[in-house]
């Protein structure tokens, strides 16, 4: 039998092995927001206003909520933690965030543990607390905002690590049907930033996600960039010789502050495009031109090109279109200038100029066509990649 694992910050959602509840008592009124602003429920600080918003606390509202929304023929429109979307002005859906919370440990060995986390967790803490719990594999995710639920759609990646690496399962609603699925990490089509809930955006509700994490604190992935550097400095401060993934964990957690900006204080949503991926003739080319430009081999015949570095080398480092420039310290980014408190602060047709802006010098300069990393919606809660 599968136990709770309870947390201050991590709390075990009381009902969340209840896969679904009597609809007859449900009222869908009393859990929604009519009118909805989102300006705060995104990290890019876009002004949107959505028909109505539905804070999902338990797993078992979801089935007849939909149920209910289907029925009243109402567009549905998932958020998560808001951190990779661009949202219209105005999204004429009502939207579902999930707040339902908990991990459950499915079973541990002396090597490892497999646990469950539910969708509404923090990923950021997620992470925190398996380190602190000796659980490790998460360490090079440090930081990432956004929530667990959405971590398998792009399938999150940094410092040499994508989310599945870890990942064993997951466990999804699916809105067009109105049924449950299990997943198996080989069925979710992961590719760089992708998957099958990136592909089908929009038809998927992920509640649980599992994840196998491993207890050996002297296995690191620490090859990446200064990560490994940075890492020992933290384990000698710390009287150890080698780095543990807490101190992995820490390196990564300085760098990303040193590079990224911070939503709370710079709104943003992370890497604004995918680094492109295009063939070694055409990198050699680029070459012979640019002796500096950062690629990395992808395969035998291709090499993935640093799409900050060819921002910030075609001088668009700290430029763009106000409100929304690139980040003074991560071309790759995107950050909005505006006032959120204003009359008029930032929306979704500010973000496509700079994105036009950037995308033609780019093609101009260097020959390559860079794609947009974040999700796009439209007014009708239609996904555009
Ligand atoms: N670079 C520049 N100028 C810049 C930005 C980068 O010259 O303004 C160069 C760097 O010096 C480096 C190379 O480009 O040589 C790569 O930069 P970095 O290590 O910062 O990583 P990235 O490729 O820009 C990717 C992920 C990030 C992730 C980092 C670290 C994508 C689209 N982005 O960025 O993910 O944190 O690697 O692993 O793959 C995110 O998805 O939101 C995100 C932040």
């Amino acid at each position: 039998m599968s136990t709770f694992h309870q947390t201050p910050r991590l709390q075990a959602s009381a009902d969340s092995n209840a896969l679904s509840s009597n609809p007859t008592n449900f009222d869908i009124d009393e859990i929604s927001t009519l009118g909805a602003d989102l300006i705060h429920h995104n990290t890019m600080r876009l002004a949107c206003q959505a028909d109505r918003l539905i804070n999902l606390g338990k797993e078992s509202d979801i089935a007849p909520t939909i149920t209910q929304l289907a029925q009243m023929e109402l567009p549905i429109f998932v958020l998560s933690g808001g951190s990779n979307v661009i949202l219209p002005k105005v999204l004429n859906a009502t939207v579902l965030h999930p707040t339902y919370k908990g991990i459950n440990i499915l079973s541990e060995d002396e090597d490892g543990i497999n646990i469950e986390v539910m969708g509404g967790e923090n990923w950021h803490e997620l992470v925190v607390y398996t380190v602190n719990q000796g659980w490790y594999g998460l360490e090079n995710l440090a930081l990432i905002p956004g929530l667990v639920g959405a971590s398998p759609v792009q399938n999150i990646g940094a410092y040499g690590v994508q989310l599945e690496d870890c990942m064993t399962h997951l466990k999804a609603f699916h809105i067009p049907t109105q049924s449950w699925h299990q997943f198996q990490k080989a069925e979710c089509q992961f590719e760089y930033r992708d998957s099958k809930f990136k592909q089908e955006a929009g038809q998927w509700l992920i509640t649980r996600v599992g994840f196998r994490l491993h207890k050996d604190a002297s296995k690191v992935n620490a090859n990446y960039g200064d990560v490994s550097a940075l890492a020992l400095t933290l384990a000698k401060a710390e009287q150890r010789s080698v780095a543990t993934p807490i101190d992995v964990m820490k390196a990564i957690i300085e760098i990303r502050q040193s590079k990224l900006p911070d939503p709370q204080h710079l709104p943003n949503c992370g890497s604004f495009f995918k680094n492109p991926i295009i063939s070694n003739e055409q990198f050699a080319t680029l070459q012979t031109q640019y002796p500096n430009i950062v690629g990395y081999a992808v395969g035998d015949k291709h090499t993935k090109v640093a799409a900050g570095w060819l921002i910030d080398n075609a001088g668009l480092k700290g430029k763009g279109i106000a409100p929304i420039l690139t980040h003074a310290k991560q071309a790759l980014v995107l950050v909005n200038h505006s006032d959120v408190d204003s009359v008029s602060p930032a929306s979704q047709q500010d973000i496509l100029a700079t994105q036009r802006l950037i995308q033609q010098t780019i093609h101009d300069q260097f020959g390559i066509d860079l794609e947009r990393e974040p999700v796009w919606v439209d007014d009708q809660a239609s996904y555009n990649s």
